[in-house]
């Protein structure tokens, strides 16, 4: 029997994510190849025309799956009935800009919205934020929508953990799809740290670890951590745009494995509401490794931590503790 759609809201549709974000879900590169979905596409009055524009294309493309799409600019239409949300609605850093530097236009959006998703959708809904700063963003859509379950409220590091794969895999000369069990740890921003002391490579003669394989520690704990620190830069620098494809591509991955599952073995990095796990400030959405089974995520827990790891593990800690501060100023 076929699925009943799945509605799947995407704030900031008219905006450079959005564009190479729906077609990826309408094709169901998201939910999976069997489940239908109607789109909530939200933009602000000024991205009107190119809202209705993006939903013009998507109508041509006759997606098999896309059973409706609802193009507004109204909040409380967008958010009705929803069951994923995908944060995107927001202003990118330009080259020069920390994350943090996009802050006070950013967090006010979250505070509204907030109640929007609390009050109109579905009860279990599944919430990502991809906008910058995108921890804070997400603590501050949390704080605000009070009766959304905390577990259901997350930031995507995905893209981060994506890029350490893909750095990895580069170096050995490998396919990406043989590497796994990064982690990206804290915030979404330069201060994050991308660990590889728990990552393998599957190789002809079995899983290896990554330090078993690359025997360069000075590169592993230098310029591999600074290149995944700063990819968003780097791209900003190429592109005279902020990364949308990966982007985009990263929030899909966040949210099938949410919702469907990650495979046996695998972790991947979310960012999530702290329990306090690994000395982590409690309150704060940092980003661990998971596992996901049944629509819940995990903490993986009791991971061996060195002196090394807990330094950099602290410091991202401390930055986002700050953010919270800041944004909170930048609300009262
Ligand atoms: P963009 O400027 O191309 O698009 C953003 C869209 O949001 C625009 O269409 C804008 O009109 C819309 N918007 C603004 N205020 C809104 C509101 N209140 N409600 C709904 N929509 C609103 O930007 P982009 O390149 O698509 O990036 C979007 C955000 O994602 C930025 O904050 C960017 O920094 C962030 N980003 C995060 C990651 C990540 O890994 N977490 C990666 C890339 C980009
Ligand atoms: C990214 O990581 O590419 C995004 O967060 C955009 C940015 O500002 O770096």
């Amino acid at each position: 029997m076929a699925k009943e759609p799945v509605r799947v809201l995407v704030t900031g549709a008219a905006g450079q994510i959005g564009y190479a974000l729906v077609p990826m879900i309408a094709r169901g590169v998201m939910l999976g190849p069997d489940q239908p979905v109607i789109l909530h596409m939200l933009d602000i009055p000024p991205a009107a025309e190119a809202l209705n524009g993006v939903k013009m294309e998507l109508v041509d493309a006759a997606f098999p799956l896309l059973k409706g799409v609802v193009a507004t600019t109204d909040v409380v239409e967008a958010c009705t009935g929803v069951s994923v949300a995908i944060m995107v609605g927001g202003f990118p850093r330009k080259e020069g800009m920390e994350r943090k530097d996009v802050m006070t236009k950013n967090v006010s959006i979250y505070k509204s919205q907030a109640s929007a998703l609390e009050k109109h959708a579905a009860a279990n809904c599944k919430v990502v934020v991809v906008a910058n700063p995108a921890n804070t963003n997400a603590l501050i859509l949390k704080e605000y929508a009070p009766s959304i379950p905390e577990k259901n409220i997350t930031c995507l590091t995905r893209l981060d953990h994506n890029r350490a794969l893909g750095q990895i895999a580069e170096r050995l000369k490998v396919q990406v799809s043989e590497v796994k069990n990064a982690i990206i740890w804290g915030n979404h921003s330069s201060t994050q740290y991308p660990d590889v002391n728990h990552a393998t490579v599957n190789t002809p003669s079995g899983e290896k670890p990554v330090r078993e394989l690359i025997k360069d520690d000075a590169w592993l704990n230098g310029e591999f951590i600074a290149t995944v620190q700063q990819r968003g830069a780097a791209i900003i620098k190429a592109r005279k745009l902020s990364s949308a494809l990966s982007a985009a591509s990263g929030a899909c991955d966040h949210i099938r494995d949410w919702v469907l599952g990650t495979p046996e073995g695998t972790w991947v990095s979310m960012g999530v509401y702290s329990d306090g796990s690994y000395n982590v400030p409690a309150g704060l959405i940092y980003s661990f490794p998971v596992t996901c089974c049944n629509g819940e995520w995990t903490i993986v827990k009791g991971l061996p931590i060195d002196e090394f790891s807990r330094k950099k593990m602290d410091a991202t800690a401390e930055e986002l503790t700050e953010e919270k501060a800041l944004a909170y100023s930048c609300l009262s």
